[in-house]
């Protein structure tokens, strides 16, 4: 077959897996809207029935994984097809991938966004540069107001870094569109985030950042809860000292590497990123932390 002809031919086989997937997901929205107008017990029992196909699928799709993720030469090609959006869709929607990069400055920036918008203002994602840089732009009242690099350095900045801490470089795009407030009474030239002592009574002061150890555990309690802190050069991390497999406390577990091993059924977490090695479809609950003059401080989330 000549080369035209190949490529014509793919993207014949193209359209036709892109017609299948449309009619496949408006029979589902139809099906799902029928289910919808039947009664408790009937809705019930097809709920039932859609989790135990789900459980069984993810079941399935997490063994597929490990085995793949074991073959070097197959990671790269599964790397490939979580590419593809309909794969990632589906593995996401079964929580065995983690959001991309894209899914968490999106969440983070939604995140800023009730604060920006009482100021008449927003802010939206223009592109992110791999491996470490994101650039926004704010947008209305906030583009182009006098607290607009408090605005991005208090607020959107540190919400991305929260949410993407392998994020390093936020830059801010130009050429937002200008919302004239419609009462002047709203005009606000001090940023959103200038006056954060609510956001501020969040943070719970746990430790100089000295008393961290390097690539190892300390537990303390914030609030009531017992976590993990770990420390990575400048970088510290804090986790919620709970197992992703049965949530039993993890402190007495040996460390190496910076790999903390579960006393409990041996499961693997790397403290940097809390990613389980053994079961890399769960992982360890976050929460996130700044270090402010040498203070380290926990929000919970
Ligand atoms: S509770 Fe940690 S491995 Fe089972």
């Amino acid at each position: 077959m000549s080369a035209s002809a190949e490529a014509m031919s793919s993207q014949t086989q193209h359209d036709k897996e892109q017609s299948d997937l449309d009619t496949l997901l408006k029979d589902i929205q139809l099906l799902e809207g029928l289910v919808e107008a039947w009664d408790d017990h009937q809705r019930n029992t097809v709920q039932a029935l859609i989790q135990a196909h789900n459980e069984l699928n993810k079941a399935a799709f997490t063994k597929l994984i490990r085995v793949l993720k074991a073959d070097p030469a197959a990671l790269i090609a599964l790397k490939n097809a979580v590419s593809d959006e309909v794969v990632y869709a589906v593995l996401r929607y079964h929580g065995i991938v983690k959001p991309s990069l894209h899914e968490r400055v999106e969440s983070a920036l939604e995140s800023v966004r009730p604060y920006l918008q009482n100021h008449n203002g927003n802010v939206e994602l223009v592109e992110i540069i791999p491996p470490e840089t994101v650039i926004i732009r704010l947008l209305g009242a906030c583009d182009g107001c006098p607290a607009s690099s408090l605005t991005l350095s208090e607020g959107v900045e540190k919400a991305i870094k929260e949410h993407c801490p392998e994020i390093a470089t936020i830059k801010k795009a130009k050429g937002g569109i200008t919302v004239k407030p419609v009462d002047d009474v709203n005009v606000n030239f001090i940023s959103p985030f200038a006056q954060n002592e609510d956001e501020d009574k969040d943070w719970f002061f746990v430790c100089k950042l000295d008393d961290v150890p390097e690539a190892d555990i300390k537990v303390t309690t914030v609030r009531g809860n017992e976590v993990l802190l770990s420390r990575f050069g400048e970088k510290v991390t804090c986790y919620q000292n709970a197992c992703a497999h049965l949530a039993m406390p993890m402190d007495m577990g040996a460390v190496y590497n910076g790999i903390l091993v579960c006393p409990h059924h041996g499961f693997e977490y790397s403290l940097e990123s809390g990613e389980c090695l053994t079961a890399p479809e769960v992982q360890l609950h976050t929460h996130a932390v700044r270090v402010i003059n040498e203070r380290v401080e926990v929000k919970l989330s």
